[in-house]
């Protein structure tokens, strides 16, 4: 699949503001983490994954830990308070929707199951948690996470990614509610089929569904920087009035709904 540059973008001005960006290593992390950084702020990503120290992340700090393991948050948190005095944007991106996953529930591994409750909602939780600690004492901050229109309706095969994506929905309403009148948005944005390698791998795991870019009204799928768009202006001052809610970022897919075209069968299931 070939996708071309975006055309063009309204330039942010983050200059002295640090943001934590969980899974910033890859796909659309990395996006988030390069679109904050073009914009003058000051990034740190969290990853399992080393490749975000590697020579072509320049200008990113990077604390590697598991967003699953409340430590890890912990030290994260402390690394980029300690080393850039504050925080003032968490985005909770660190998900994963392993191939083996692709399932109905009666054959999903209680083990897959336990891998995804842990970091797709576990880690939101506890990375949130630690990071509020240094937003409360500065009576300010924004929270962003990375739902997915999986959270919104349904799809085959998706008994564990489905409803935990669901659940990152009301983790957004809960904190934004929960800390609107101390100076805290939290919103969380919902993507539609994104070129990374969280959907590559899904892809290989359908049988490698080329028609999916059609099931897009716009005709294709997204790009991460499309979605690091979005959350950068969800994170500024011109969303300063939105908060515990969602924004779908999909190309119109949400909205094709019911009279969309049906997703096509595996071969071993026509
Ligand atoms: N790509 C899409 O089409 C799509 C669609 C809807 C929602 N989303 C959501 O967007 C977010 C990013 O997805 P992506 O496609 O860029 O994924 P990706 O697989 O390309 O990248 C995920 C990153 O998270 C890191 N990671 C995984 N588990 C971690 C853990 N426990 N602790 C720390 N880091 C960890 C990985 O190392 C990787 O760098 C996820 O929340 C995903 O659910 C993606």
């Amino acid at each position: 699949m070939t996708l071309s540059r975006p055309q063009g973008s309204v330039a942010y001005n983050n200059t002295g503001r640090v943001v934590l960006v969980s899974g910033g290593a890859s796909g659309i992390g990395r996006s988030i983490c390069e679109a904050f950084l073009r914009s003058g702020a000051t990034v740190v990503c969290m990853d399992l994954d080393d490749r975000a120290i590697s020579s072509e992340f320049k200008g990113i700090g990077f604390v590697r830990g598991d967003t699953s393991r409340d430590d890890d948050c912990r030290r994260a948190v402390e690394f980029t308070v300690e080393k850039h005095g504050g925080l003032d944007v968490l985005v909770n991106n660190a998900a994963i929707q392993p191939p083996a996953s692709y399932v109905p529930l009666d054959q999903l591994p209680v083990e897959q199951w336990d891998r995804m409750l842990a970091v797709n909602l576990s880690g939101y939780t506890l990375l949130a948690r630690q990071a509020l600690k240094q937003m409360l004492r500065q009576q300010s901050g924004v929270i962003i996470n990375l739902a997915s229109g999986q959270a919104h309706r349904t799809a085959r095969h998706v008994p564990a990614y489905g409803p935990i994506k669901a659940a990152n929905l009301m983790q957004t309403r809960q904190w934004g509610v929960e800390y609107a009148r101390q100076g805290i948005r939290v919103v969380s944005v919902s993507p539609g089929a994104i070129d990374t390698p969280l959907v590559r791998a899904s892809l290989e795991a359908q049988g490698g569904a080329a028609q999916l870019a059609n099931r897009h009204p716009i005709g294709r799928i997204g790009r991460p920087e499309e979605v690091a768009a979005a959350v950068l202006w969800l994170s500024g001052p011109d969303a300063s009035f939105i908060t515990a809610t969602d924004l779908e970022v999909d190309g119109g897919l949400g909205a094709f709904g019911a009279f969309a075209d049906p997703y096509p069968l595996p071969e071993n299931e026509k």
